[in-house]
């Protein structure tokens, strides 16, 4: 049984709670929270756990093997880097942290200490999600050209970070799995309406080796909910609806023909006569799954050596140096900002 604390209790930790104590291969032990109410309310529904406002309890338990958690942002490396030290393995909530500085020092301290550094990239855990991996990986879409990917709804509103960093840090772990690298740069615009200084809507544009272009529109300040992603290719296209449980992902045989009616003037825009292609729809059918029970369990195998985590420290690295290079962005009237890799 692997022995679990879920620091955290607030909006999405009993989730975590819920799927530990469920697991079968992990119990949750502690359960941590600063504010007593959150820590009444767990007692109630998860009887068996222990409850506390300090870390320091759960990691002086030499049985305890690791250690997840759903707090803001701005306490991941605290947490993360006291929990490693004490020789746990780590799952921690995305974003990883929220500088590339501190989030490098938790992937560094993790490789020091020998234990698992996860991060809750939930959307990676998808089954939607590996089946356009898949079609990108395969080549079915052929050349990549493009992604758009759309994350709006009214709500949940956050004061400890912007849209970016609570939102389109999904679509960006997203975007470097499915194009197995990460954006040379970004370039963004985001309005703070509701509270000055934090975005509720962020418009970036991030350029991936390739020549792909990658373009997030985020915000909790929209009548619909959206999970709308589209990836346009040579050969085919995709669309992937998180919404939508049962056909999330569809693939369109179509694509721009360009047919060489002159070939005696090569290179010359009028040798071309460019055509569509209108080919049929494919709805491939995805097995059903939970997303964050595939991502605990991954986390389960991690620790006991069976995999290595997909969403790892240095995963999120990435992520962070893109959210850095959109927050620079943003207070530079969207100028074009190198994504740093130091
Ligand atoms: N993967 C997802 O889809 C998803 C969804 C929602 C939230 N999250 C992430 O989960 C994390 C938490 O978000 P939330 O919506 O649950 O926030 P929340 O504000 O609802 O809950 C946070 C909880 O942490 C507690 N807390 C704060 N500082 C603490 C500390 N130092 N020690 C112990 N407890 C502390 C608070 O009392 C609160 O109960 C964030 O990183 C967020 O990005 C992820």
């Amino acid at each position: 049984m692997i022995r679990v604390a879920v620091i955290g209790a607030g909006h999405w930790g009993p989730n975590l709670i819920n799927n530990f104590s469920t697991s079968g291969r992990s119990e949750v032990r502690y359960v941590v929270d600063v504010d007593a109410d959150r820590c009444a309310a767990v007692r109630e529904r998860f009887p068996s756990v222990k409850t506390s406002s300090d870390l320091g309890v759960a990691l002086e338990d030499d049985e305890l093997d690791a250690v997840v958690i759903a707090t803001p942002t701005q306490t991941h490396f605290e947490l993360a880097h006291q929990a490693l030290l004490a020789g746990k393995h780590v799952l921690v909530e995305k974003p990883l942290t929220d500088s590339s500085q501190t989030s490098l020092q938790l992937c560094q301290l993790a490789e020091k200490v020998g234990k698992v550094l996860m991060v809750g990239h939930v959307f990676l855990y998808n089954n939607a999600a590996q089946r356009v991996k898949r079609s990108i990986e395969e080549g079915e879409l052929g050349r990549i050209y493009y992604l758009s990917m759309v994350r709006t709804n009214l709500g949940p509103i956050r004061v400890d970070v912007d849209a970016a960093w609570d939102l389109a840090a999904h679509d960006i772990s997203l975007a470097n799995f499915w194009l197995d690298s990460s954006p040379l740069s970004a370039a963004a615009s985001g309005g703070g309406f509701i509270n000055s200084g934090i975005a509720d809507v962020v418009f970036a544009t991030l350029r991936y080796p390739g020549d792909i272009l990658v373009n997030l529109h985020a915000s909790w300040l929209n009548p619909r909910k959206a999970r709308e992603i589209t990836v346009v290719g040579d050969q085919k296209m995709l669309t992937f609806d998180d919404t939508s449980a049962e056909t999330p992902v569809r693939i369109y045989d179509k694509q721009v023909l360009a047919e060489q009616t002159h070939p005696e003037f090569v290179d010359s825009f009028s040798s071309f006569r460019m055509s569509v292609k209108e080919g049929k729809m494919e709805e491939p059918s995805i097995a059903k799954g939970e997303p964050l029970r595939n991502e605990c369990e991954h986390f389960l195998d991690c620790i006991e050596g069976n995999a290595i985590p997909v969403s790892g420290g240095m995963e999120a690295l990435s992520v962070v140096r893109v959210l850095e290079a959109i927050s620079k962005s943003m207070a530079t009237q969207g100028r074009e900002v190198r994504v740093g890799s130091q």
